[in-house]
């Protein structure tokens, strides 16, 4: 038998008797069929063509390769801006150009201060973030200055928890931007940071840099280039009840903080912060590990959670700064035209909540044997639906021929057409065009993560319908406890493997959901395990050193700390975090 026979069913699956099938319904069947056929202009097409390769890349069983980051770099890049990824990871490894559109409504607040900040301060996305800097005494209120955009601001975003002040990698990019290095010791030093980050980024026409921690924030270069002031208001202050620089259980203290985490949470799934605009076509990724080979030895063995950016080469940083700047010095528009946050977005769309239903299914007790079937049966029908877009007539394997190949090889023309009508509509959407490095990039992340998806899926429908669980292939004797009881482990196994493999954000949510009096949140440095410093008593710049030099920081190697699991808060009084 050729290699191609291989792929090829032995028997064609026999058509319903038109017989059976009422006339109307038989003539809807002919017009959808022509529609159907009338939109595929092109051939069934692959990387390699017709042929079935089995050793190669359509090898069902082989898995991703054990260095590759298309993952991370997928899920990375599907979740900028976005609080609840990058409250989860905070580390991060990405750093995207962007833009702030006109119009943008921007905020400061300070104590009761003579002046509106003119350069190389802080503003916040919300108010209820900038209120917490709004500092003064009940008698005299506090400053707070609203701005608006009137030029587009060009800016930089450093993903992750990129405004956690602390030493153990949620600043390392700013760091090799700033200084060239890491600098641990300086890890509260904002105002050395902004002053030497304006300057590097002056240069190259930048006006400010996105960051994140509580809330999403931003480093602005220049108050008077690219904004006016609409207000500057003495306001009644927060009434904060602090102590030793540390708020207290004080509900109107409580209440003020809740309501700066309630006010991310709107930011906190897809689309995120839409008050930047990135380019993703100017993304740089230190998870590309073309461009930072030296970080790839040191995450061997390590957990996401202990990825970092420290310990990068001088070589791999030059080559991130060149390629940087390759990305500032040209305009901001997008090499293909392809909107990669849509393209990102799709995927997940597409199989996240498939998966996890699949995995809700799986995740029993297999005594009762009813129970059993019925769930491998529900868990069949996902995969068929996840596949039915792919799921090549010619493919389909005969009833006999079924049980009779263990490699399951009949299905690779499933999973090849499921990977590749993803990916050659980026190839033909893209033709004529470059496609930028980082684009590049993304596409392969793509491409690694669908075809995972596709892997995984194609291999345990495939296994389904050889156990004799799929709806359009009865077994002729109801398959036994036993058999079911494998095919369920195998699954589990291979679901499994899959979700955390990809490790998408979406998944990770309060189980059981929670109750209207409360929300569902991740532990946000610095609140929950450590009281905010929010006592700023001079200025905001200087405070913001100042003060936290003398509380003492949270461990980030410590407990929900470094892991952050999501759980129920109050949105009510009495609240606790
Ligand atoms: C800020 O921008 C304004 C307007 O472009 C310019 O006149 C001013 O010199 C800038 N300030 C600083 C500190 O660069
Ligand atoms: C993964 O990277 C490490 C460190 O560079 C290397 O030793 C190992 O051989 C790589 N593994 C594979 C399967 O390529
Ligand atoms: C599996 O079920 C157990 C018990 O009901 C539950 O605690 C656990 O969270 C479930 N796991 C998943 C991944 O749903
Ligand atoms: C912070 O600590 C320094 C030195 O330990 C001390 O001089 C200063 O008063 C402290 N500041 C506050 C706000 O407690």
């Amino acid at each position: 038998m050729s290699s191609a026979d291989k792929c090829r069913p032995q028997l064609v699956v026999p058509m319903p008797s038109t017989a059976t099938i009422p006339k109307a319904v038989f003539w809807i069947f002919l017009v959808i069929g022509q529609v159907l056929t009338a939109q595929v202009p092109l051939p069934p097409t692959s990387a390699s063509g017709d042929r079935c390769d089995l050793s190669g890349q359509w090898n069902l069983d082989e898995q991703p390769a054990t260095n590759a980051t298309g993952n991370l770099v997928f899920e990375t890049a599907n979740s900028l801006l976005q609080h609840w990824a990058n409250t989860r990871y905070r580390n991060g490894h990405t750093i995207v150009p962007g833009t702030v559109p006109v119009g943008t409504i921007l905020y400061h607040g300070a104590i009761m201060g003579p002046h509106v900040p003119t350069a190389l301060d802080w503003v916040a996305t919300e108010p209820d973030h900038s209120m917490l800097f709004c500092m003064g005494e009940v008698k005299s209120g506090c400053l707070h200055v609203t701005f608006v955009v009137t030029r587009p601001m060009k800016v930089l975003y450093f993903d992750g928890s990129s405004a956690a002040l602390f030493s153990e990698g949620s600043m390392d990019t700013q760091d090799l931007m700033a200084w060239s290095e890491m600098k641990p010791e300086w890890a509260l030093n904002e105002y050395q940071r902004i002053e030497d980050l304006c300057k590097w980024g002056q240069k190259y026409g930048l006006n400010g840099f996105v960051r994140m921690q509580m809330n999403f924030e931003m480093m602005i270069c220049n108050f008077t280039s690219h904004m006016e002031v609409v207000s500057s208001l003495n306001l009644e202050t927060l009434h904060l009840k602090l102590k030793n620089g540390q708020p207290t259980e004080d509900l109107n203290t409580m209440h003020s903080t809740f309501e700066l985490m309630h006010s991310a949470s709107w930011r906190e799934a897809y689309p995120g912060e839409t008050q930047v605009i990135l380019d993703y076509s100017g993304l740089v990724s230190f998870y590309d590990t073309a461009l930072v080979p030296s970080l790839v030895p040191r995450r061997v063995g390590l957990e996401r959670w202990d990825h970092r950016v420290a310990g990068i080469s001088s070589e791999d940083m030059e080559r991130v700064k060149d390629r940087l700047i390759q990305v500032l010095e040209q305009p901001p528009v997008t090499a293909s035209g392809i909107d990669w946050k849509t393209v990102l977005r799709l995927v997940v769309d597409r199989y996240a909540s498939r998966l996890d239903v699949m995995q809700y299914l799986l995740n029993t007790t297999l005594d009762d044997t009813h129970i059993l079937l019925d769930h491998a049966e529900k868990v069949q029908r996902q995969l068929r639906t996840v596949l039915t877009p792919y799921t090549v007539l010619a493919a389909v394997p005969s009833y006999t021929s079924v049980t009779s190949d263990t490699q399951n090889s009949w299905a690779v023309p499933v999973f090849r057409e499921c990977v590749t009508s993803h990916m050659s509509s980026i190839s033909i959407s893209a033709r004529g065009t470059t496609l930028t490095p980082s684009e590049r990039l993304l596409l392969q992340a793509l491409q690694e993560t669908t075809r995972e998806i596709c892997r995984v899926a194609t291999r345990m429908w495939a296994s389904g319908l050889t156990a004799g669980v799929d709806p359009f292939y009865p077994a002729n004797k109801r398959p036994d406890a036993d058999h079911i009881r494998t095919l369920m482990d195998e699954w589990k196994k291979d679901l499994r493997g899959l979700m955390s493999w990809l490790d998408w954000s979406v998944w990770v949510k309060c189980r059981p959901a929670c109750n209207v009096e409360e929300i569902c949140y991740l532990p946000t440095w610095p609140i929950g395990f450590f009281p905010p410093p929010y006592d700023f008593p001079e200025s905001q710049n200087s405070a913001r050193s100042q003060t936290m030099e003398n509380t003492s920081l949270p461990d980030p190697n410590k407990g929900e700390w470094k892991r952050p699991q999501p759980k129920c808060i109050r949105r009510l009084g009495p609240y606790g975090f």
